[in-house]
């Protein structure tokens, strides 16, 4: 390998720490929050095929490329482009992949904290007993009170995103490796035991019909209502947000992981860091749509809930099963570290590239990153509440839901697309070889394949379809 790149920001101490890391950056509310509410509002096992179709071919590949990217370039996102380009002649331009990661980071760091928040204060409720017992109406109504209540919402974003400025001002590499291994395990065993619960105690059965069930005629039709009255109609969107969520859940396309990438050592092999990045997070994602959706039916809810789906389902099995108190506690809480985990990730980039183009010390870029985020996530706490009325929406979007759809669906994708397409057309197969230093030539070949033409056009052929072109 020719790397002849030093980072400015230390180094991951082993292979293994940067797939921990990356996993604790991949999982996180996207998985446990989002899939299950997004699922329920596409309808079901149509949109979770597309979005596994999706995570192969388009995801896996681009992960790949992000981290071999980050690990020849050894610098934020932005100086990492500009860097490689200039190195293969390619135009400078292409930092534009670093800048526009940057912004979709601000964007979703500034909604993030906000969900974020909600997991913190149910951490509280559920230990306070808040829950016990709880009714599906009164879950309901706890959660609509919380949302309402624009001042709770501010003291709990405040909060996390406190935490996230404590941690990314240290450097990602400190404290987290530690607790990642130790807490990711053990929200995986919760959620398994949950998915258990589900099955005795709710319609399992209709839980996961309800995911895996592959009604295609569901991909392109749009369709609201309750079940006895659903309204479809044609529409591109649920391609669309499957394919967005794919890179929202792998944390592709803002460069995330390719910040992540510049730590990794030498010699560690990016395909098998990727494989398992990969199947972790989708593990989790669909062990929390097998833990969800049996309650939604059982209790009588829509799947269509919305973004307060888990918040309003989970609490009815914590209130009702044997030591959900604690347990549920528990949950919350590693939901909470999961959320950390991915959001100290979302705002590495731009700290990064503060630290290095404008020598700023880590703390204070940290600082200023998370405090615009802040003030951005003001508008994300009040679409729940002062401006959720109509009047405040666009193309029937609160401000929530314009930059959740504006970062993740729009910005992550075309990132997406100008990654593979510089790696693949831009920089050329020399440096692919030379960094992915995988021995099986065709193995080789096959990736080469796939980010070249495979990726590209299924990115493109996703967004002309989501414009109506076909
Ligand atoms: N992947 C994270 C999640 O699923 C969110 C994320 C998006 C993190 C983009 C980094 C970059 O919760």
């Amino acid at each position: 390998m020719s790397n002849q790149h030093v980072s400015m920001q230390g180094m991951w101490s082993s292979r293994a720490v940067f797939v921990m890391a990356a996993v604790g950056s991949a999982v996180g509310l996207g998985n446990i929050w989002k899939f299950p509410y997004i699922t329920g509002e596409y309808g079901g096992g149509a949109f979770v095929a597309v979005y596994l179709a999706c995570i192969a071919l388009i995801g896996i590949p681009i992960m790949m490329a992000e981290i071999l990217l980050g690990r020849r370039g050894r610098a934020s996102p932005i100086i990492t482009m500009r860097t490689l380009a200039r190195e293969e002649g390619a135009s400078p331009a292409w930092s534009v992949v670093g800048y526009s990661g940057v912004v979709a980071g601000f964007l979703i760091l500034s909604f993030y904290s906000v969900i974020a928040g909600w997991a913190l204060a149910y951490v509280f409720q559920t230990a306070s007993g808040g829950l016990n017992q709880v009714s599906a109406e009164g879950a309901a109504s706890l959660f609509g009170d919380l949302v309402g209540s624009p001042g709770q919402l501010m003291v709990w974003h405040s909060v996390f995103m406190l935490m996230t400025v404590v941690v990314v001002a240290r450097g990602v590499r400190y404290g987290i490796e530690r607790a990642v291994t130790i807490l990711m395990p053990l929200l995986f065993v919760m959620l398994v035991i949950m998915v258990a619960y589900a099955a005795v105690e709710g319609d399992f059965a209709r839980g996961f019909d309800f995911l895996f069930n592959t009604d295609f005629a569901r991909v392109f039709q749009l369709c609201t209502g309750p079940a006895e009255d659903l309204q479809c109609s044609f529409s591109g969107e649920p391609l669309l947000v499957a394919m967005g969520h794919a890179f929202f859940t792998l944390s592709l396309g803002m460069g995330a992981i390719m910040a992540y990438g510049a730590y990794v050592p030498e010699h560690a092999s990016i395909t098998g860091a990727t494989i398992t990045i990969a199947l972790a997070d989708t593990v989790v994602a669909l062990l929390a749509g097998l833990a969800i959706f049996p309650i939604v039916f059982a209790s009588g809810l829509e799947p269509s809930a919305g973004p307060g789906l888990i918040f309003q389902t989970l609490p009815i099995a914590f209130g009702n099963m044997p030591g959900g108190q604690w347990f549920g506690t528990v949950f919350f809480l590693l939901l909470v570290f999961a959320a950390w985990s991915s959001s100290i990730s979302i705002a590495e980039p731009a700290v990064a590239w503060l630290v290095e183009s404008r020598r700023w010390r880590r703390s204070v870029a940290a600082v200023m990153v998370g405090g615009l985020a802040w003030f951005i996530g003001i508008g994300s706490v009040l679409s729940f509440n002062y401006w959720s009325g109509e009047e405040y929406q666009l193309f029937g979007k609160t401000l929530f839901d314009l930059k959740d759809f504006l970062a993740s669906n729009i910005m992550l994708p075309l990132g997406g697309l100008l990654i593979a397409l510089f790696v693949a057309f831009g920089a050329g197969r020399r440096m692919a070889l030379e960094e992915l230093a995988i021995s099986r030539q065709r193995l080789f070949d096959a990736w080469w394949f796939v980010i070249r033409y495979v990726s590209p056009l299924g990115i493109a052929i996703v967004f002309l379809n989501s414009i109506g072109v076909f």
